[in-house]
């Protein structure tokens, strides 16, 4: 997994490659390189560690070039070290290569060409497409050679190439994994995603699988791989650079924490007409089908399971469809049973997710229908599903999850008052009081936020604990165990997420009084009081109870050590505010303990192999 970026331009292009990167960092981060071409000749300078590291040795801004291209790697294939960094180069030093993805067929083609002489150096896949790119340069003509290198090649890329005999053209190719070309001023880009070239256009073109795209400083041209042109359309992003950078928070996590109002009022934006729930073309599923679903699965992954998880809540309890959850990485290797009146729902904050795309191909074989809640417009899980419903959260860059989570409940809201409207589960006053319940939701958000002084507190208190357990039950269950991932993920402190009432049987166990024990409880007809049993039988054994709990408790603060309120909503609705504390929780404890937030060690924003 990897993030690639390339440019041509009238001008030196060091510096928009390595601001790229940067963008590009949460893709990967354990090593780094750039190369150009500048008077016939490829430079290549890498190395093993973080953008800003690597530049304090080599100095990226200090080389010159108006055509160059830039890689930050994670490891598959070879380990870390500088020789495995992109760019890759043949023998000759005259193809520059930077790839994302896996080529599976790599061992064969590297026997084949280290045959006929081509000499390796290091121990990557990528390293062979550069040596097969020069095997197949016959007649001078980068283009071809490409092409035919590409039809020997098995596995996924996103590729970026030059070739100093043709030093003012860029050619890029993909096969699933993402890659974008952005069209400029005087200037084209390749990159992995939208926002690490924002910052010098918002026009893009999403390449599919299967294409190449040739760049020069004034045109960008794409074929398939016959060499046959293809007109792609041009999409206009709206996304503007600096919703990509911090806007003075510290990290990008808190940002995007406290962009969730915002978040989903976008989400909501245009799409509550009266009663009704109105979605975009994109959607693409007939009020027909929607009525005749007798069936959901949903697939997802991470945070996006926890999403999932509360979208099955939704649908079963209000459009009366039964649903189930399933991880992507298990999915896609057994033969589950789907008939055609099944829906398949792939949720994904990056729409690029390996195993959710492996999972939904497994899906669609069974003839079934798919739509995808994503957040990534173009992305490649949303073009491969019959309809999408964007999450619109905008650019989320901190690696671990936060506004792309609460939009997708939204988006799982809406689409179950959809569904409950279409079939007649709800009535017209139930409709309406869940369409006020969510009009609702940005401003209690912006007053869950307003509690983030109390959950500094709790911060500062327990951030030297080794462990801690997040209970809740119901709807409050999946925000127990993204409660519990959010801390492990940015604090890397062990953290459990149960079912409160499971809790007796095992973790129970684990209760003394250096057991910090979070309890999601808002105030619900189901299960509160069994919840307010569950606190007893912790604070019997000494536990500290932070609680979240519905504003006006009285019952709640007499057992909790701390107290977190958030407003009185509906019960559906209560895990998209009750989730935000337990966000806040685990980023200043994290922050307290000085951990890297936005990159956390081994985690990656988009994991894009399997
Ligand atoms: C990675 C990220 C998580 C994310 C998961 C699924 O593990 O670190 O934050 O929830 O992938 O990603 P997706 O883009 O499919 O939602």
């Amino acid at each position: 997994m990897c993030g690639i970026i390339g440019v041509v331009s009238a001008n030196n292009v060091s510096e928009t490659l390595f601001n790229g990167l940067s963008n590009l960092e949460y893709r990967g981060y354990d090593s780094v390189g750039m190369c150009f071409i500048k008077n016939g000749k490829l430079t290549v300078r890498k190395g093993v560690g973080k953008l800003e590291e690597v530049h304090r040795k080599v100095n990226f801004l200090k080389l010159k070039g108006s055509i160059g291209l830039g890689h930050c790697r994670w490891s598959t294939h070879g380990g870390v070290t500088e020789n495995n960094a992109h760019p890759h180069v043949d023998c000759r030093k005259r193809i520059g290569v930077v790839h994302n993805g896996i080529i599976e067929n790599y061992s064969e083609l590297k026997e084949m060409l280290i045959k006929k002489g081509h000499r390796f150096y290091s121990q990557t896949d990528t390293e062979v497409i550069a040596h097969l790119i020069e095997d197949n340069l016959k007649n001078g003509k980068i283009e071809d050679a490409v092409r035919n290198a590409l039809k020997k090649m098995e596995g996924s890329y996103a590729l970026g190439i030059l070739f100093a005999g043709s030093p003012g053209k860029l050619i890029a190719a993909r096969n699933e994994s993402p890659l974008v070309v952005g069209i400029g001023d005087n200037e084209n880009f390749i990159a992995s995603d939208v926002p690490s070239i924002l910052s010098r256009t918002n026009k893009i073109i999403y390449l599919e699988d299967g294409e190449m795209a040739v760049l020069t400083k004034n045109e960008a041209k794409t074929f398939d791989l016959d060499g046959k042109e293809k007109k792609k359309k041009v999409h206009e992003i709206n996304w503007n650079a600096e919703a990509a950078q911090k806007s003075g928070y510290k990290h990008f996590m808190l940002k995007e924490i406290y962009e969730q109002p915002r978040a989903i009022a976008d989400t909501l934006n245009g799409r509550l007409e009266n009663n009704h729930v109105v979605f975009e073309e994109e959607f693409g599923l007939t009020d027909g089908f929607l009525k005749s679903i007798k069936r959901i699965v949903i697939l997802a992954c991470g945070t996006s399971w926890h999403a999932g998880l509360i979208g099955e809540f939704m649908l079963e309890e209000l459009a009366k469809i039964p649903a189930e959850v399933e991880y992507a990485s298990e999915f896609r290797y057994r033969h589950a049973l789907l008939g055609k009146d099944t829906l398949v729902i792939a949720i994904t904050q990056s729409g690029e997710t390996a195993d959710t795309m492996a999972a939904l191909k497994e899906a669609k074989k069974y003839g079934v229908k798919t739509l995808a809640v994503c957040n990534v417009i173009g992305s490649s899980i949303t073009r491969i599903s019959d309809g999408v419903i964007y999450t619109r959260a905008g650019p989320e860059i901190g690696v671990a999850s936060t506004k792309a989570f609460t939009t997708q409940l939204a988006v799982l809201y809406l689409f179950t008052i959809l569904l409950a409207k279409l079939r007649k589960t709800l009535n017209e006053k139930q409709i309406k009081d869940m369409i006020n319940g969510i009009r609702k939701i940005p401003l209690q958000l912006q007053s869950v936020l307003d509690e983030d002084n109390e959950i500094l507190k709790c911060a500062e208190l327990y951030y030297n604990k080794q462990n801690s357990l997040y209970l809740g039950r119901g709807v409050n269950f999946p925000i127990a165990l993204e409660g519990a991932l959010k801390l492990k993920e940015v604090s890397y402190i062990h953290a459990e997420g149960y079912p409160a009432a499971e809790m007796k049987h095992g973790p129970i166990a684990l209760i003394d009084k250096s057991m910090p024990v979070m309890f999601i409880a808002p105030h619900d007809i189901f299960t509160y009081k069994k919840v307010l049993g569950n606190i007893e039988e912790v604070k019997a054994r000494g536990g500290i109870i932070i609680a979240v709990a519905t504003a006006g408790d009285t019952e709640i603060p007499k057992k909790a050590k701390h107290t977190i309120f958030i407003p009185k909503t509906l019960y559906t609705l209560s895990s998209i505010l009750s989730v935000v504390p337990l966000q806040l929780l685990a980023y200043h404890i994290a922050d307290r303990l000085g951990r890297d937030i936005d990159k956390p060690r081994n985690l990656a924003k988009s994991v894009v192999v399997e």
